[in-house]
């Protein structure tokens, strides 16, 4: 192929400009996460000047390290021959700033691979900090709007529910009726802003543990009889299988609750009439692991990488009721006990979902 070159540049002499006009941070380390380039928008993104940290390590420098060049390594192995799919990711993070402010950046990152072995990783960033103000004044916004409707909403209740009551005089069959309606209808709303507000404060990274030490099968327990009331409507079993032994937990009892509550009212919504659920727990080496299985649609492709998101419902929950923003809150509390939580389906012919959450037990002092 013909080079193209332009204003006959060498190749260095183009790449050196490309470097250096860049219009995002760019950063390039070597296998040993040192920087071996660094960009003029990087060192106006961090303060650093190149001359300052080049050669330097990544992570001590910045909190951060674009790519773990270990794990690539390892992806790489497990990748065929044939495929050669660049491992990028895109993703948010933070970095420190040289006057010791922490920078939000979004970047995309990548190995550099030379004859399979990563000799390094690049990547690209900008700062976000503006995309993030901005998200959390509309935060802020959102769910002072939300929390203005709760007022009114509780008042128009109450005053609905005298008038069904014959507070105000006597009442037709049909008023009652539609008074039932409306009241049953308000109470949903005021439980949507509830469940709404409750998601913008765990996003907002508002939620606030107070753990204590808990013991798994009283929780599973006062999980479990909650939902039997429901699961008792639709013939549903629920079947446990817990270790006799388990170390205990450090956790709020009151969130895991609801962790395990909205996994097994899902669990049951959705599964059909006189099946079985099972949850189970499995001590690990490091974590406790949560399954709950049930006997419904499963969770289908399309749906398996929003499942966890705000407000998602899959198609076939339209005449299920719900928000939508069960799992979210699932995620968030699981999360922020330093755990994880995913879904899977089970292998046919068997069907339905599983759902399977970590919490990490409690790690001996080390010293
Ligand atoms: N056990 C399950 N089996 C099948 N689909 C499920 C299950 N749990 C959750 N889902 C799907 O995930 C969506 C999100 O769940 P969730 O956040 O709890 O919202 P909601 O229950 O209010 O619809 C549900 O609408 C449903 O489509
Ligand atoms: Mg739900």
């Amino acid at each position: 192929m013909p080079e193209y070159s332009h204003k006959n540049l060498a190749k260095e002499e183009l790449f050196d400009l490309i470097v250096e006009n860049f219009p995002v941070g760019l950063i390039v380390i070597d296998e040993k996460e040192k920087i071996i380039e660094f960009n003029p928008a990087a060192q106006e993104i961090t303060g650093f000047k190149k001359e300052e940290i080049i050669g330097k390590n990544c992570q001590k420098i910045f909190n951060w390290v674009p790519c773990r060049l270990k794990h690539v390594e390892k992806d790489i192995k497990n990748l065929s021959s044939t495929a050669n799919t660049s491992i990028a990711i895109h993703i948010e993070g933070i970095i420190n700033h040289k006057d010791g402010h922490e920078i939000p950046i979004r970047f995309t990152a990548a190995p550099l691979i030379k004859n399979g072995k990563v000799i390094g990783a690049i990547a690209i960033f900008r700062d976000v900090t503006q995309e993030k103000q901005l998200e959390r004044h509309r935060r802020v916004l959102i769910s002072m709007f939300a929390h203005d409707l709760k007022g009114p909403l509780a008042i128009a209740g109450g005053l609905l529910l005298r008038m069904k009551n014959g507070k105000a005089g006597d009442l037709t069959s049909k008023q009652s009726q539609y008074l039932e309606t409306v009241i049953k209808e308000i109470s949903k709303v005021e439980k949507y802003i509830k469940s709404f507000l409750d998601i913008v404060r765990m996003e907002a990274g508002q939620i606030s543990l107070s753990k204590e030490l808990c013991d798994v099968v009283s929780l599973i327990t006062e999980a479990v009889e909650r939902i039997n009331i429901q699961a008792r409507e639709k013939d549903i079993e629920i079947i446990t299988d817990i270790p006799d032994e388990l170390p205990l937990l450090y956790v709020d009892k009151e969130q895991i609750h609801r962790v395990l509550y909205n996994i097994l009212d899902n669990a049951v919504k959705y599964s059909p009439k006189g099946s079985k659920v099972i949850i189970s727990c499995e001590d690990r080496v490091e974590s406790l692991l949560f399954r709950i299985e049930d006997n419904g649609p499963g969770i289908s492709k399309d749906d398996l990488p929003y499942i966890f998101d705000p407000f998602y419902r899959a198609n076939y929950s339209e005449n299920i009721e719900g928000t939508g923003i069960g799992l979210a809150i699932v995620k968030t509390i699981v999360e922020a006990h330093g755990g994880k939580v995913w879904v899977t389906n089970k292998n046919a012919p068997e069907h339905g979902a599983i759902f399977i959450f970590s919490l990490p037990k409690i790690q001996p002092e080390k010293g």
